[in-house]
């Protein structure tokens, strides 16, 4: 039985007057690795940042495991199982390795110090670097920093914003392993991807975005590569 984990209807949200998106309805299983698609500037990460809390919508309901979130604010969300790493690999530059994870671990007060060894096992080259500052990192270590930050959150569900936006790609193979092992753990991951092939090769669904509106939303499965093409060629 599939079980709805995230479910958005007729949100709306945007910042000011600019209304960015439009109606959204999403409704993400759980489990599964959903996939955000569509060109810059259509509003994903927009998207993602109304489903952390750092948006409010103008219109519309954000359900998380049964219980309207729309109003929570966003550290209610993240002791409620909902972990976000932003877009650009955000981390505390003047912090080391180990104390940005202790520092996430104790802000979010869920579950236990091992989760910070797992999140390391998920993420190897991060383990002789603990010592060094984050600021110091290359982008493919702060990144892999950045989602080992979500995950000792102990998160149900994981928001990924690009993270394999200009990454080389050995980098970005082991992200994508990554997010394949995390999803097979039972967690949640809504997943923004610009590259199509990570993107087909991850997702269970995949929706796509154009002009702050769902233009598609479906199975992976009844996706045809070309037609995936087209619709990231719109
Ligand atoms: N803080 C902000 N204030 C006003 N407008 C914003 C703000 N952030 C984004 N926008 C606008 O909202 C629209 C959607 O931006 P958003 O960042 O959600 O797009 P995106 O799909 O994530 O793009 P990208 O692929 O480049 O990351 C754009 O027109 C952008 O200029
Ligand atoms: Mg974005």
């Amino acid at each position: 039985m599939t079980t709805p984990h995230l479910t958005l209807t007729n949100l709306n949200a945007g910042y000011g007057r600019a209304q960015v998106l439009f109606d959204i309805n999403l409704t993400i299983t759980t489990g599964t690795i959903a996939c955000v698609m569509g060109r810059n500037g259509v509003g994903k990460t927009t998207l993602l940042n109304t489903i952390a809390g750092l948006i409010t919508p103008t219109h519309g309901t954000i359900t998380h495991n049964g219980t309207d979130i729309t109003k929570q604010p966003p550290h209610t969300r993240i002791h409620g199982g909902i972990a976000y790493a932003p877009q650009g690999h955000e981390t505390f530059a003047p912090l080391t390795v180990a104390q940005n994870l202790t520092l996430a671990h104790h802000a979010t007060k869920r579950g236990p110090t091992h989760l910070i060894d797992h999140a390391l096992d998920r993420f190897p080259r991060l383990k002789p670097l603990l010592n060094r500052r984050a600021g110091l990192l290359s982008g493919g270590q702060a990144q892999q920093l950045a989602i080992a930050r979500a995950l000792v959150a102990h998160p149900t569900l994981l928001i990924l914003d690009e993270p394999t936006e200009g990454i080389q790609p050995s980098i970005v193979e082991e992200i994508e392993t990554a997010i394949t092992d995390i999803a097979a753990e039972g967690i949640t991951v809504l997943l923004v991807e610009q590259y199509l092939d990570v993107a087909l090769r991850l997702a269970d669904t995949v929706t796509v975005l154009d002009a702050g509106r769902v233009i598609h939303s479906g199975d992976r499965a009844d996706l045809t590569d070309t037609q995936a093409h087209t619709l990231m060629a719109i």
